[in-house]
């Protein structure tokens, strides 16, 4: 990785890898919210802006994925990038009688592409991915039990755009806080003023935070909560790594919110869920989730123009 490691740019973005949450700060995030407005309005007014025209973005998921891949690989193309790479590791090499190492793998794509995007099972593997890399810049979408930054990304945009501004919300975080969405929206929110409670099932606390983080307040009961917070973020419940693990759960639904919400709440989810967030909830205004969903292409785009420095 040479030639990115020699790389220094003012910002947190240009040349760099994706990898977590812990390397921004709020002037990075200000930029990175700033060129997702722009990329918004470029998509709503129709203009041809096509600035990754001869770059190419490979996918090497060797974990499912809906939509982490399908928003970087629609955010390349609309940029006028171009995709190449696979959704599933046993049609490559890696699979079948031959076998082939995932780190070979990983140096075949960084040959190919300008920037890959890495979903791997085994946390902390894109970072190896990352040292691993010629010249090619490596996001993180996802790792293990790890983080997911572009997700805390598109997340705090949302909450961003929803309420003007980040310092000062309240937010309740529930389900399995064990998740690697979880781990990165704290490492996304350790630099704003906000509450953050937590109400998890048993056995699914957060484990060790990163130094830092917002505390995690627990103990209050789901009722008072949904009375005074501004956001509820719901993690999903099933995990690849654990999927026996997914039964205990609260599920949001209309009755629910209507009944103890004497104010606006948004609802968000990172998806795909799996009974955590009830389908009437879909056309309410307290939906967040498919906003959030919207929001993945032009925050891709975004950061994809910031690290090519365009
Ligand atoms: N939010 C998210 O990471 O979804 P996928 O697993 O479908 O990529």
């Amino acid at each position: 990785m040479a030639t990115l490691r020699a790389t220094r740019h003012a910002d947190a973005f240009t040349g760099r890898h994706v990898l977590s949450m812990g390397d921004y700060h709020p002037r990075d995030l200000d930029l990175l919210f700033r060129t997702a407005d722009e990329t918004r309005s470029d998509l709503a007014s129709g203009r041809d802006h096509r600035p990754l025209a001869g770059r190419l973005l490979m996918s090497a998921f060797f974990d499912k994925s809906t939509r982490t891949r399908l928003a970087h690989e629609t955010a390349m193309i609309r940029l006028g990038g171009t995709v190449a790479g696979f959704a599933d590791a046993t049609v490559t090499r890696a699979g079948g009688t031959t076998q082939e190492s995932d780190d070979d793998i990983a140096r075949m794509v960084s040959l190919y592409g300008d920037v890959v995007v890495v979903r791997h099972p085994e946390t902390g593997w894109p970072a190896h991915a990352a040292s691993l890399s010629e010249a090619a810049m490596v996001i993180n979408g996802g790792d293990g039990v790890g983080e997911h930054p572009t997700q805390t990304m598109v997340d705090l945009y949302t909450m961003h755009r929803r309420f003007g501004g980040l310092d000062g919300l309240r937010i309740l975080i529930l389900n399995d806080l064990r998740m690697r969405c979880v781990r990165s929206l704290l490492l996304g929110l350790r630099h704003f003023d906000c509450t953050v409670y937590g109400l998890s099932a048993s056995g699914k606390d957060a484990a060790a935070l990163p130094e830092g983080v917002p505390p995690i307040h627990t103990g209050r009961d789901l009722d008072s909560l949904l009375s005074e917070v501004d956001i509820v973020y719901s993690s999903p419940t099933v995990a690849a790594e654990r999927p026996e693990d997914s039964l205990d759960r609260v599920t949001l639904n209309r009755d629910l919110l209507r009944r103890h919400s004497g104010h606006d709440i948004t609802v968000m989810h990172p998806l795909p869920r799996k009974g955590e967030v009830d389908t009437d909830l879909d056309d309410t205004r307290f939906a967040g989730y498919w906003e959030q969903a919207d929001n993945g292409v032009p925050v891709r785009m975004a950061l994809l123009r910031l690290m090519f420095g365009c």
